[in-house]
C-alpha cells in the first residue's frame, strides 16, 4: 500500500453566503487548494466529491460532472460520494484508497453544500435519518440528539453547565478562525438560555445551517516533494471507516457511537499510536452532546466522565497536558456545511500539524505530531476517522 500525504488545503467561508452557488463554492475552494498545493490542473489524475444532498438544497444531481466540468478538470475520473454529514470525509478515504491501491498519484478531494436555499432544511437534514421509523413520525436531528442527551444525562448526571461548557469553548476557539461562522464568545450561562430547540438542547447546542466548501490535495507520497515544500507536507496514516444502524433506538446504547470506538480504535492500529499521543482533534460536535460523546469513544477520557473533563479545560486549546479539541471551532462554531465539514475538519488538522499561519491565535501545542478527525454521518450510522501525522 502506498503512503498518503496532503500536500494542499482550501476552503471557502462557513455561513450564510448568499452571493455564491453550489458549483461556485466548490470551485473556490478547489482553485485555492490547487494554488496552495503548487500543482497545475493538468497534475491531477482524480477528483473525488462529498455532498449529502444537492438534489434536496439547491436542485442539483449528477454532481460529479458538474464538478468536473465546471472546474474545468474534464475528462479524469470524478466521483461524487454519499454518507449524508461524514460525505465529506468518505470522498477523503475513498481518494486515499485510490492513491494507496496505485490507481492515481495526485488526487483533488471537495466537499460542498449549500443549505440556506431552502425554505425547509430541517426536513432535507431528515432524509438521513431513518425516514420509516424516525423522520415519518416526527423526529428531526435536534431531536434525536436531544434524547442522546437526555438519556446522557440521565445515566451518566452530565449536567446542563457542563453540556453548555462545550459550546462556550467552541465560540471562544472560532473567534480566530475566519473562516468560521459565529466569531463571537457566548457565556455558558447564555448558552443555557438561549432559545430551545429541542429539550434539553437550546440553540447553542446546535451547528447551524450552514453553505460552504473545502477542498484538499492528496497524493502518493513519494511524489509529494515533486510540488510542495517539505514544511508543507502532512501524512494520512489512517482513513478508517464503520457503520452502524442508522435507526437511533436500534442501538443496545445510545451514550456511545459505537462506529467511532470501532473507526478510531482501527485508526489508532494502523497508525501504530495510541490516543494519548493525539495532540490535536476535530470531532463531530453538529449538537454538543455528540462532541462529548466523542470525546469518549475516541478514547480521550474515560466513558461517562467528558462533562467534567470539558469543565476543567483539558481540552482548551492552551492546555498542553492533554488532546486540544476542535480549535476550529468545531461544527458548533465554525459551521457545518454537511458535505464540506469532513474535509474541513482534516483541513484544520493539516493547518495545526504543520503549525500554518492560518492558525495564529488558535494553535495548540504539538508535541507528538498526530492528529484525528472523526467526521459522523446521521446519529452515528457512518462514521469516519483520518488520523495525520508529521512524520511519514
Ligand atoms: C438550531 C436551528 C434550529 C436554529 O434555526 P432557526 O431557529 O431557524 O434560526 P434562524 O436561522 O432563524 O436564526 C436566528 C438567529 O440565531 C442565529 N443562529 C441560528 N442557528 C444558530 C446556531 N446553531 N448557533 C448560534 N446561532 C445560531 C442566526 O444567526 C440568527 O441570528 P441573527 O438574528 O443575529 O441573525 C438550526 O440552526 C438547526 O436546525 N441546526 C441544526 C442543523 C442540523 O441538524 N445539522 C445536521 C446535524 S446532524
Amino acid at each position: 500500500m502506498k503512503d498518503i500525504a496532503i500536500i494542499g488545503y482550501g476552503q471557502t467561508k462557513f455561513g450564510e453566503l448568499w452571493e455564491s452557488s453550489f458549483r461556485e463554492l466548490l470551485v473556490d475552494s478547489g482553485v485555492k487548494a490547487i494554488e496552495n498545493a503548487k500543482v497545475d490542473g493538468d497534475d491531477i489524475d482524480a477528483m473525488y466529491v462529498g455532498t449529502m444532498s444537492g438534489g434536496l438544497f439547491v436542485g442539483q444531481e449528477h454532481t460529479a460532472s458538474l464538478i468536473a466540468d465546471y472546474a474545468g478538470l474534464n475528462p479524469i475520473p470524478c466521483t461524487r460520494v454519499e454518507a449524508a454529514c461524514a460525505s465529506g470525509s468518505l470522498a477523503l478515504r475513498s481518494a486515499c484508497m485510490s492513491i494507496a491501491a496505485g490507481q492515481h498519484d495526485v488526487v483533488l478531494v471537495g466537499g460542498v453544500e449549500k443549505m440556506t436555499d431552502v425554505a425547509d432544511p430541517t426536513g432535507a437534514i431528515a432524509t438521513a435519518s431513518d425516514q420509516e421509523w424516525e423522520a415519518f413520525v416526527g423526529a428531526t436531528f435536534p431531536s434525536l440528539y436531544a434524547m442522546m442527551a437526555k438519556r446522557y444525562m440521565y445515566e451518566y448526571g452530565l449536567t446542563l453547565e457542563q453540556l453548555s461548557t462545550w459550546s462556550s469553548i467552541a465560540h471562544e476557539n472560532a473567534v480566530n478562525n475566519k473562516y468560521a461562522q459565529f466569531r463571537s464568545k457566548v457565556s455558558v450561562e447564555q448558552v443555557m438560555r438561549a432559545s430551545p430547540v429541542a429539550d434539553p438542547l437550546t440553540l447553542l447546542h446546535c451547528s447551524p445551517v450552514s453553505d460552504g466548501a473545502a477542498s484538499m490535495i492528496v497524493c502518493d507520497a513519494d511524489k509529494a516533494t515533486d510540488y510542495a515544500d517539505k514544511d508543507d507536507i502532512i501524512y494520512i496514516k489512517a482513513f478508517t471507516q464503520a457503520s452502524d444502524t442508522i435507526a437511533l433506538h436500534d442501538r443496545p446504547n445510545m451514550t456511545t457511537l459505537e462506529a467511532a470506538k470501532v473507526a478510531s480504535n482501527y485508526a489508532y492500529k494502523m497508525a501504530g499510536v495510541g490516543a494519548d499521543k493525539i495532540d490535536v482533534a476535530e470531532v463531530h460536535d453538529c449538537f454538543a452532546i455528540n462532541g462529548l460523546v466523542l470525546t469518549e469513544d475516541l478514547g480521550f477520557c474515560k466513558k461517562g466522565t467528558a462533562g467534567k473533563f470539558i469543565e476543567e479545560g483539558n481540552t482548551r486549546i492552551d492546555n498542553d497536558k492533554f488532546v486540544t479539541i476542535n480549535p476550529s471551532g468545531g461544527l458548533k462554531a465554525a459551521g457545518h456545511a454537511l458535505g464540506a465539514t469532513g474535509i474541513r475538519q482534516v483541513g484544520e488538522l493539516y493547518w495545526q500539524l504543520k503549525q500554518d499561519k492560518e492558525c495564529k491565535d488558535r494553535q495548540s501545542a504539538i508535541n507528538n505530531g498526530y492528529g484525528i478527525a472523526a467526521n459522523v454521518g446521521g446519529t452515528g450510522g457512518t462514521v469516519c476517522t483520518h488520523l495525520l501525522s508529521v512524520d511519514r
